[in-house]
């Protein structure tokens, strides 16, 4: 079976721009294909991760992205998961390459929130949620995930501190990423004491809504050799889905993510010990605390302590470093690319074009990336260098 590498990367700006989403896109391919030939002399498909037409009513990403990059007669679909969107394409395209049927397929992801505004987003995103269930009812996304966080502070020692300074932590990662929304530190303080959103959860306890693109370029390992592109193995992807509502689930054992998780790990021949790096679906600080447990990094209960170094840990937590982008907390989280946006940050640190954010000798490196509520949806990927045993 051909072997499914990632062989380049690019994205757009991310925030508030004034770029639609097609031209998002083109920068983010612009920058993938920098280095190589014409698009329309390599792709052979492409995958779209797109949440809502809502923003830009507009449907066939598929098409429009294939059309825009140049791409003639490939076949082209958008793929839709809400916040997963962007890491399903990236398995569709991994699926594509080892079976054989592509060598090289461009998975990417764009969003164009912010033309919506804050509550055309909340509008957007509240689909996701069960529409017999929930969204009569009137909840929000941060409403939503803050029952998972006032539930997470009864059940363990974590306290909103503790969250705060999960924020202060992905706030000092996404200052050394030159691509992060919220470049800079911020204290505890900061975080404590900005506005409510739903309790516990503050301004700085949530991602924020942005733009954004990504482009991914699979390949197989063979192609991406003889274009004598630096190469990062897709050694692993596993996905899950679980019950849509949240009242129908377990609210602090994310199981659909632990599930995905634990596939990806058994196609990749390891476990969480061996990794280096997480990029994890830190939409909401106790997202973190939560998903770190769900991925094996953590005791059942201690996940909150992702913050600290190594050492300061509870037992049983293994070295991993937690979103060295600064997650979608500060790097940002324009949903259908987010899932990109963490396989573009695992190319850079495992090819060494991190800079200053790089995690000293990593080698391996797991994808989170969750759609709905929690693990309605979760997509996982572990991704290692060419030389990882
Ligand atoms: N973190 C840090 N700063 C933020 C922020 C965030 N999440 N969201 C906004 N800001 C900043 C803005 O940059 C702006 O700063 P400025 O005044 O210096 O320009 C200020 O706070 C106000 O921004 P605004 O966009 O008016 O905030 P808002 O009140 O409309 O929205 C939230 C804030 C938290 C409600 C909104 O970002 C949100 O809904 N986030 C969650 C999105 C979500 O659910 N995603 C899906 C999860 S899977």
């Amino acid at each position: 079976m051909p072997e499914p590498v990632i062989a380049s990367v690019g994205a757009s700006p991310l925030g508030r721009t004034d770029l639609p989403g097609r031209d998002l896109f083109s920068v983010a391919l612009a920058e993938a294909f920098d280095d190589l030939p014409d698009p329309a002399d390599l792709v052979e498909a492409v995958y779209v991760g797109n949440q809502s037409e809502s923003y830009e009513h507009q449907i066939m990403y598929g098409t429009l992205l294939a059309e825009w990059a140049g791409l003639r007669h490939v076949p082209a679909e958008r793929v839709e998961g809400c916040a997963a969107a962007g890491a399903l394409a990236l398995r569709h395209a991994v699926k594509d390459v080892r079976n054989g049927e592509h060598e090289a397929v461009l998975a990417c992801g764009v969003e164009k929130m912010t033309s919506a505004g804050t509550s055309g987003a909340t509008d957007a995103l509240s689909a996701a949620f069960d529409r017999a269930i929930e969204q009569r009812s009137g909840i929000t996304a941060p409403s939503q995930y803050a029952l998972l966080g006032q539930r997470y502070l009864h059940e363990t020692d974590a306290t909103e501190r503790d969250l705060a300074e999960i924020a202060v932590k992905n706030h000092a990662n996404a200052a050394r990423n030159p691509r992060a929304q919220f470049p800079k530190e911020i204290d505890v303080a900061t975080v404590l004491e900005s506005d409510p959103v739903a309790p516990p959860l503050k301004l700085f306890d949530c991602a924020p809504v942005g733009d954004g693109a990504a482009a991914v370029l699979v390949t197989s390992a063979e192609l991406a050799a003889d274009l004598d592109r630096p190469q990062v193995r897709v050694a692993g992807s596993g996905a899950a889905a679980n019950n849509i509502a949240v009242a129908e689930r377990d609210m602090t054992d994310i199981a659909g993510a632990r599930v995905a998780t634990e596939r990806a790990y058994e196609e990749a021949g390891i476990d969480a010990a061996a990794v280096d790096l997480a990029e994890v679906h830190d939409a909401f600080t106790v997202c973190e605390a939560l998903l770190a447990e769900a991925a094996g990094f953590a005791p059942s209960g201690t996940g909150y302590q992702s913050y600290r170094a190594p050492a300061e840990r509870a037992d049983g937590w293994t070295d991993v470093q937690l979103s060295p982008s600064g997650g979608l907390k500060a790097r940002g989280h324009p949903i259908g690319a987010t899932g990109l946006l963490q396989a573009l940050e695992a190319y850079e640190q495992l090819t060494g074009a991190a800079g200053d954010r790089s995690v000293e000798g990593a080698e391996t490196a797991l994808l989170l990336n969750e759609g709905g509520v929690g693990d309605a949806v979760t997509v996982s990927h572990v991704l290692t260098t060419a030389e990882a045993p």
